[in-house]
Formats: C-alpha cells, structure tokens, sequence
C-alpha cells in the first residue's frame, strides 16, 4: 500500500495572515457544499465526482480483456485523441512506465510501444508516426466524447485506410477500439457500422475529468499499469477529499491556499516537478484548470516549468521577475535507483565531495535550495508529497486536483464543467476550411482579413 499524499503549504504561510485563511476557508465550504449537493453551474457534468466507487464494472473488466488482447497481438498501439481524451492517458503511462519506454527493450517493456495521433495537426508529426510505425504490427483506440474534433476526427480517417490497407477491412475492425459517447455522435456511428469494440465517456462526465473513465482507463492498461489500483488510490482520496476536515484534507487546502494567492494578485500558478515523469501530470493538470477556470475574464494562469531543467531558463523569472506568481511544486519521494556518484581520483571537477551520494540527493537538494530561494524571493510555494511512483499515488493525485479544482472554480463563481472558450476558434477555423453551414462566419472572416 502507497503512503499518504500530503499537502505542505507552511512555505506559503508567511504570506497571509489568520485571517485570510479563515475567510477564504467560509469560500471554500460553500464551494465544496454546492460541488456535493450538485446545486451549481454545469452540476449535469458531476459524474467525476462519485466514478471512483461507482463505475461500470462490466466495462471495467472488457477494459481489461481488451488491454490484454491488444498487448498480446501488437506491437504498436496508436491513441488516437485531443485534449481530456488524450492527456490522462500520456499523463499516467509517462509517470508509471519506464522514461523511454517506446525505446526500451520490449523484454523490458513487455507492452507494445504506444504513440499519440490526433492531439495536433501537423503533417510532419504524422508522416514522421508513420515512418516509425513502418510495418509493425498495429491497434488503435481512437477516443473523442463528441466524435467530431476535428485533430482526431482527420487522424483517424488517415489511420483507418491505413488500417484497412493494412489487414483488410475486417481484421482491421478487430485492432480498432472506440471510445466515444454511449449513443450520440459521428465516432458511435462509425463505430457501429463498422463493428469496432466500443468503450463508453459517460454523459456526466467532461474531457478534462475523463482519465479514470475508459478513456483512460484503456491506453493505461495498454502500457501495463495496474489500472485497478489506480482507481482504488482515487476512491481512498475522493473518500478524504468529501469527509475530512481542513486540517486533513489536502485536497481542499489546496483550493484554499491557491484561491489567497489568487486574491493576493497572484495571477500564475506555476507547477513544478524535479522528475521529467510528471512532465505529463503537469500539461494534464494545466488543461484541467485552464479549461475550468479561465472563464469570465477570472482564474489563475496555469503554467508549469521542469526542474531541474527550467532552473537554467524560466527559473531566472519565478526568481527575479514581477512578482505575479506563487509555484506548487509536485515533490516525488522514493527515487533512488542505485545510480551513486563515484569517486575520481583526479576530482578536476571537484565533485569528491558527493562521491557515494545518489543523484537524488542532489536532485532533492535543488528543490530544497531552490523553494528557499523562490520563497525569500516572493515567491509563495505550496508543496504535494507523492509517497511514490505506484498506480495507487497516482489515482489519489487525479483525484486530488480534479477535487480542488470543482471547488475552486465554484469559490472564483465560474462554470468550472464548460469551455465556452475553446468553442471560438473553431467557429473560425470551420469558416475558413469551407465546411458547409459556417459561410456566414466566412464572410465575416474575409471582412475583418481585408
Ligand atoms: O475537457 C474537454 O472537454 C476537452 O478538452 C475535450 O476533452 C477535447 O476538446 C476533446 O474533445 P472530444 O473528446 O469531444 O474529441
């Protein structure tokens, strides 16, 4: 069993007084009672809150039955999907799996190599997965709730003839898997004809809060991951996250303490890791709170920064720079590897002094000096423990920032479950592809580009 995941915000405190704390804590219980009685804004997109506990058995274990028939007959899988359909998955497989796990021997792997489409669109990334892939043996699960985004949507139409070129129609229905609403959409209905086993994002539940449904669920599985005890760590936090107090609730102290620096004109919330595993977390959680809160000209900036690695570029600014940001730093315990410094008998880079230390100890003595530093700065840290690198850490770590960030988007009285934002773009983007019913908005466009 993993340990507890905690959250230290005592490199924070000197920046607010008992006060602060005490009202912005009144915010947060009314926050966290309108998230639980599903009284509030986009309360049909709750689905999230309970799937811990309350999931589709059945299709669990077809999850599982499919994982296991896909790594037994590819050697490629190809995910197929765009923003909460693709971000969980990548997420989870970068943090569970080995750090070059598509290269790495598949002794060691023991899981076919798994690659993304569908999550941009570039024709060099495309052409480039398609000289990889060259003639190995393939499955794919294409993932869209809405079944008509369109990087996914095109992907797929290439992947598909390939898939068809490849095996034949009917061997190529069989490496197919879709995940896609239960009834609705483009993706159901091509599925259906063409007989491909389906996977479900239910009704109730958005992109972004969609990794422990199958559309994470599957790819994770894929990898090797033990994807029960990923939903086990989500269902002990979500149990912490609704019935402990303050003082022991994580999840909730997160949203507090975020939303005082928010009020304090703290504007970017910069998350951070010392391990490139969480590289992934880091682009996930930035697409769960930039899609939930940035709404209504309100809500903290996500960005994240790599440490060590950022230390030598955006480090510079966290530093030294406006002093608009506070960090919350993702600190990983548990990584020793037997990779120790040696001795050099010439020591002309003068390093003997660590000779028998791991390269841990240096890795965890940068965060150390560098949360000092920022903090002397001022620049606020908060900081979340993460007992280790198990199924079980992870699934508590999902659930502990999608928590945070319902209440949080309720404390700043924003829909935290739509994206009317994203919906923009897109308007304009079909304009200018010609796709039928959009000519007013083209017309519009042509104006505006005179
Ligand atoms: O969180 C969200 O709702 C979005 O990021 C979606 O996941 C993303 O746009 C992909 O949508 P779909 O699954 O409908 O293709």
């Amino acid at each position: 069993m993993a340990g507890e995941l905690n959250f230290d915000y005592s490199y924070a405190k000197a920046f607010f007084g008992a006060d602060d704390l005490e009202k912005v804590k009144k915010v947060s219980e009314e926050a966290k009672k309108t998230l639980l009685s599903r009284s509030g804004a986009g309360n049909d997109f709750l689905g999230w809150i309970d799937l811990p506990v309350e999931y589709d058995r059945e299709e669990f274990e077809r999850v599982i039955k499919a994982s296991e028939k896909i790594k037994g007959s590819c050697d490629v899988f190809i995910v197929i999907g765009i923003g909460g359909s693709y971000l969980g998955a990548r997420a989870a497989i970068e943090f569970l799996r080995h750090s070059f796990y598509n290269v790495v021997s598949k002794d060691k792997r023991k899981t076919p190599e798994i690659y993304f489409a569908g999550c941009n669109m570039s024709e060099l990334y495309f052409k480039d997965l398609m000289d990889v892939i060259g003639d190995k043996d393939v499955c794919v699960n294409v993932i869209s709730k809405s079944g008509t985004t369109i990087e996914p949507a095109v992907a797929f139409r290439f992947i598909k003839q390939f898939m068809e070129d490849k095996y034949g129609k009917e061997e190529a229905a069989k490496r197919i898997y879709a995940t896609t609403d239960k009834t609705r959409g483009a993706l159901k209905q091509l599925a259906d004809n063409e007989g491909y086993e389906t996977f479900v994002v239910p009704d109730d539940i958005g992109g972004r809060f969609s990794v422990l449904s199958s559309v994470g669920l599957l790819p994770i599985a894929v990898s090797g991951a033990d994807i029960r005890a990923l939903m086990n760590g989500a269902a002990i936090m979500r149990e912490k996250c609704i019935n402990e107090p303050f003082e022991t609730n994580p999840s909730m102290q997160y949203a507090v303490i975020r939303n005082i620096m928010y009020g304090d004109g703290k504007s970017i919330e910069v998350i951070v890791n010392y391990e490139p595993s969480l590289h992934y977390i880091s682009e996930w959680w930035k697409q769960l709170y930039a899609e939930s809160e940035g709404k209504d000209h309100k809500g903290l900036f996500p960005a994240a920064m790599d440490f060590s690695t950022d230390l030598h570029s955006q480090g510079q600014f966290l530093q030294d720079g406006p002093r608009i940001m506070f960090e919350t730093i993702m600190k990983l315990e548990g990584q020793e590897y037997d990779v120790i410094i040696g001795e050099d008998k010439d020591d002309l880079d003068g390093l003997n002094y660590l000779t028998g230390k791991h390269l841990d100890h240096v890795n965890r003595n940068a965060l150390i000096g560098s949360r000092i530093a920022h903090v002397d700065g001022g620049v606020p840290a908060l900081t979340i423990d993460i007992p280790d690198r198990s199924e079980e850490s992870l699934g508590k770590l999902f659930y502990f920032f999608e928590f945070a960030c319902g209440v949080s988007g309720y404390m700043i009285d924003v829909n935290p479950f739509n994206q009317p934002g994203v919906e923009d773009y897109k308007k304009n983007m079909f304009a200018l592809l010609g796709r039928p019913g959009y000519e007013e908005q083209l017309k519009k466009l042509e104006e505006r580009m005179k």
